[in-house]
């Protein structure tokens, strides 16, 4: 479909419960009270032309084009900004609305290059679309009144451009990216003949505040704003309805495909999570997926130090077969284990964890939310009963208090992001906890109400001095405790968080916030409505970072703030299907759905339909697989997507835990760090080269869709299945549906979901069973999952990641918005125009004792490795602190990082490592080996 066939209704739809009867054209129809005139036609199926309205923007009723006469009314008022009346009588066509709107167009019509307006023209816009239907090719004018032909075009960004001569100036673009993207980068600036499209003062767009989400472009009527991908050569042959293969919000998106090539990607208007909304990634950054480094030949080696030797799927699959079962006779069988993708779809990381279960006969399965959320799933199943947020994006729109800590969604979350600015402009307040002070903190329109600038590993005592003003004046939820929560947990709780040690007084030194602002941002949110907590990684790597999870959760069931929408505990999750590798079981203690391996019954519904008897003990978890290589008791590894070598903590450890083993296995797009230490290379697929599931943040499960063949010739879960095969294992599935069938046959919280019913909904919020044959938007409304709620007593423990004299600053670390994760896939597209290498951002007064000044090299050293990166001297971070991004291999931030970890589930402590920063002027030692490495690597891959 193209994005031109999307039937825009051309205003929002009002929210009024109240009804209007009204006739148009004769027919009769009942709307909702505030809907306009032109939205009731639609949704009649009466088109009334139009260019500056939109349905996903506010009526403006600028450009005149859609009049209407009423019985009774003088003029001819606009239909996008009249409102509907009971008993009303509209008519939509006359001889005089066609002559007036002729009128109108051929105004515009002077006013953009003819050439635009053709039968031929591309691509598509609405004001030909609307010209022609009005019966208009050309201006009567002729091009005599043309007005902005004098002002160049904006070629800048990479993505797209600006053409003023094709601009009629309606500010869709302008509204857009206010109200949709809420980054205020345009204006119109001039007036009357000399009015234009500014992108902030006067800039080039790709330097300007424009965050590159399109929404302008997708707005804009004509072709001023238009991708620079959409060349006349390339016409739509058809589109695809897919998942963003990026971050956690799990955008909905529609691939419009020439031949076997996307052309571009447009935000889907129907989609869940982001209702027509994209970001920079999920928009443009796809290039990947055909870049010249992909790898699309199975290759194996005896030794890291042997060239690789391309092979057929059947050689490689079988070395890597013929290997482990090696392994394990000579090892024994827990001697190999598995990681499944949180990038890959729910069908493939399920069949992972199912090969290492069924075929290796162990339990040693992990996944990349070791090292994210694994605090998530802890702490909120053990406190509320589900390891999973409690809302859908949407619920953010009921809230009147919203609570951020320790994510920065404008940089990791965007879609979310405009979603939750909108909230604030329409005046919710907002709470934000973290070191630094991310966007959210001032924003064009709103300024957090509280900003509270704790120390890195401070989250604990900060939360409890929360809970402890909220407690002390008596501002929780009396009855929604006693019905729904343990009286004995809450009483315990109760006396813990009241102890005079909690207090904001008591823990202002520890956290470095002062007491009164702590105290008023407990009542805020205390006394909202509805208030609702965002938390992210800032949370959970931290060595308490399962007893913050629980703390989150504490306050929310303390204030009443679960189980309806604008409220709820929702953690902002990374990769695109990190809640959906978990939900299907990558946990080596859990079964999919999270039902612990202990647990017989479950245990025996698998036996039973897998053939096999699966051990009852948890298996290893990635830090303990490192372990038992560098000890010698683990010897193989199937990686399907993940590069540990570069996204896990203490990259010197990693790397000689994977030089000691025999067969590391690495099933990737690119040869990434990880692969330099492999011995077997299976070429995976992109998003865009299979069918199956994504689930996003929201617990909502949407397809993935074949865009195109793979690349090499096998889909991820099939390469997974050959392997099986030749480990002796069978399994033989002919289509993604089929494992997500056998996911539903085995797993209550899945029991409803099928691909016929995602076709049908769009997407599914799991659980999805009889109970709730449509999904569930929110969880725990009636009763918690586990029945009673339970509080935990969250005893703060500083990190032992303490700064002393040798290392007197602390390092967090995060993400950008240009870039993605390792930057695998971002790194290899024209992302890199925004950020091409890792930054360290430091305070000017750190930076000045120091000697160090903006663009310098700056040497950064911890107990576990030293790194070199440039600086960014800015006030973003508070003095003592020093941060950094981790997209780039040769930055090395991970080499800095230790494996300091959470108590309960191993997660490290990425967000706080005690360091020194020093000016420098050269490489550190690790970056030399790396480089050197790298480059001998490189040689053998080619030769
Ligand atoms: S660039 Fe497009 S959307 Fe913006 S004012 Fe011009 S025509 Fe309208
Ligand atoms: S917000 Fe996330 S899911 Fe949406 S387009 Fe951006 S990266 Fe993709
Ligand atoms: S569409 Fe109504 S005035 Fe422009």
């Amino acid at each position: 479909m193209h994005a031109l066939d999307h039937i825009d209704l051309g205003t929002p739809a009002s929210a009024s419960p109240e009804f209007v009867t009204l006739e148009i054209d004769g027919v009769t129809t009942t709307v909702s009270a505030g809907t306009s005139i032109m939205r009731a036609a639609a949704e009649i199926g009466t088109r009334i032309p139009k260019l500056c309205a939109t349905d996903n923007l506010k009526a403006f009723g600028s450009c005149r084009v859609c009049l209407v006469e009423i019985d009774g009314r003088r003029g001819f008022p606009a239909s996008c900004t009249t409102e509907v009346a009971a008993g009303m009588s509209v008519r939509t066509e006359s001889a005089r609305l066609q002559q007036l709107r002729r009128g109108v167009i051929e105004l515009y019509v002077s006013d953009h290059p003819e050439s635009l307006l053709g039968v031929d023209a591309r691509p598509r816009t609405e004001i030909r679309e609307v010209a022609r239907s009005l019966g208009v090719s050309a201006s009567p004018f002729g091009a005599t009144v043309a007005r902005h032909t004098d002002l160049p075009i904006d070629a800048s960004n990479p993505y797209f451009s600006f053409d003023p001569n094709a601009c009629i100036v309606c500010s869709r673009c302008v509204r857009a990216c206010d109200e949709v993207q809420g980054t205020l980068a345009l204006t119109i600036a001039g007036r009357g003949f000399e009015s234009h499209v500014a992108a902030s003062n006067g800039e080039s767009f790709l330097e300007s505040e424009c965050v590159s989400c399109v929404a302008c472009v997708e707005a804009c009527p004509t072709t001023a704003l238009t991708e620079k991908s959409l060349d006349a050569a390339s016409p739509i042959d058809r589109s695809v309805t897919t998942t963003c293969a990026y971050c956690g919000v799990g955008c909905s998106l529609v691939a419009e495909v020439h031949k076997d090539a996307v052309v571009r990607m447009v935000p889907d208007r129907g989609g869940g999570a982001n209702r027509g909304h994209a970001c920079i990634k999920g928009r443009f950054a796809h290039g990947y997926a055909v870049h010249a480094d992909r790898i699309r030949s199975p290759m194996i080696r005896r030794s890291i130090a042997d060239p690789w030797r391309p092979v057929s799927w059947d050689e490689a699959i079988g070395y890597a077969a013929s290997e482990f079962k090696r392994i394990q006779r000579e090892h024994g069988r827990d001697s190999v284990g598995g990681i499944t993708s949180s990038r890959c779809t729910n069908e493939e990381a399920y069949l992972v964890q199912k090969l290492v279960r069924a075929a290796f006969g162990n339990n040693n399965v992990d996944t990349c939310a070791r090292v994210c959320h694994s605090p998530t799933g802890y702490g909120l199943k053990h406190t509320l009963g589900e390891s999973a947020g409690t809302q859908a994006f949407t619920s953010v729109q009921h809230a009147d208090v919203v609570m951020v800590i320790g994510a920065n969604p404008t940089d990791a979350h965007p879609v979310f992001a405009s979603q939750l600015k909108r909230r604030l402009r329409d005046g919710a307040r907002l709470i934000v906890i973290d070191p630094r002070a991310i966007d959210l903190v001032q924003t064009p329109h709103s300024r957090a109400a509280y900003h509270l600038q704790l120390r890195p590993g401070t989250n604990v005592a900060l939360l409890n001095a929360l809970a402890h003003v909220i407690v002390t004046e008596t501002l929780t939820k009396a009855n929604f405790v006693a019905a729904r929560c343990e009286a004995a947990s809450y009483q315990q709780w109760l006396r813990f968080v009241s102890r005079p040690e909690c207090s904001p007084e008591s823990t202002a030194d520890v956290t470095g916030v002062a007491a009164a602002d702590i105290r008023d941002a407990a009542r805020l949110y205390a006394r909202a409505n509805n208030g609702a907590i965002y938390y992210g990684l800032g949370v959970t790597e931290h060595s308490q970072g399962t007893t913050a999870v629980m703390a989150i959760a504490n306050l929310a069931m303390a204030t009443g703030n679960l189980g309806r929408e604008g409220v709820g505990v929702n953690p902002l999750r990374g990769q695109n299907n990190v809640q959906g590798s978990c939900d299907v079981g990558s946990f080596p203690h859990e079964l999919p759905g999270y039902r612990h391996i202990s647990d017989s019954a479950t245990r025996a519904l698998f036996d039973a339909d897998w053939g096999v008897t699966l051990l009852d003990e948890p298996g290893l978890r990635i830090p303990n697989m490192f372990e038992a290589a560098l000890d010698g008791s683990f010897r193989g590894m199937y990686i399907q997507g993940e590069d540990m070598a570069q996204s896990d903590p203490n990259t010197q450890h990693i790397a000689a835990a994977l030089s000691a083993m025999e067969c590391v296995v690495v099933q990737d797009l690119f040869l990434n760090e990880t692969a330099l230490y492999a011995h077997v290379f299976l070429p995976g697929s992109s998003f865009l080269e299979k069918d199956g599931t994504f689930t996003n943040a929201e617990r909502r499960i949407s397809r993935v869709r074949k865009v195109m063949e793979p690349l090499a010739g096998l889909a991820d879960w099939q390469i997974t299945m050959a392997l099986a095969n030749a480990l002796g294992y069978t399994m033989h599935y002919e289509h993604p549906s089929q494992i997500m069938a056998e996911i539903a046959r085995l797993t209550p919280t899945f029991a409803g979901v099928t691909y016929e019913k995602l076709d049908r909904l769009g997407s599914i919020q799991w659980p999805c069973n009889a109970a709730a044959p449509d999904g569930t938007p929110t969880l725990h409304v009636d009763s918690f999952i586990r029945g009673k709620g339970r509080f935990y007593v969250t005893e703060y423990v500083g990190s032992s990641e303490r700064v002393t004299a040798r290392y007197p600053l602390l390092l967090t670390t995060g993400r950008i918005l240009s870039q993605y994760n390792v930057g695998a896939q971002t790194r290899r597209t024209e992302n890199l125009s925004w950020y091409a290498e890792d930054l360290l951002e430091i305070n000017p007064h750190d930076a000045e004792n120091r000697g160090i000044a903006p663009g310098d090299w700056v040497g950064i050293g911890s107990r576990a490795g030293e790194t070199v990166l440039r600086a960014d001297v800015t006030g973003r971070v508070p003095p003592g602190v020093v941060y950094t991004t981790f997209h780039f291999p040769d930055s090395g931030a991970n080499v800095v990082t230790t494996d300091s970890s959470d108590w309960a589930t191993n997660c490290p402590e990425y967000k706080v490592t005690a360091v020194q920063a020093t000016k420098v002027s050269k490489p550190s030692e690790w970056q030399l080996r790396h480089r050197k490495l790298v480059a001998q690597q490189k040689q053998l891959a080619t030769s």
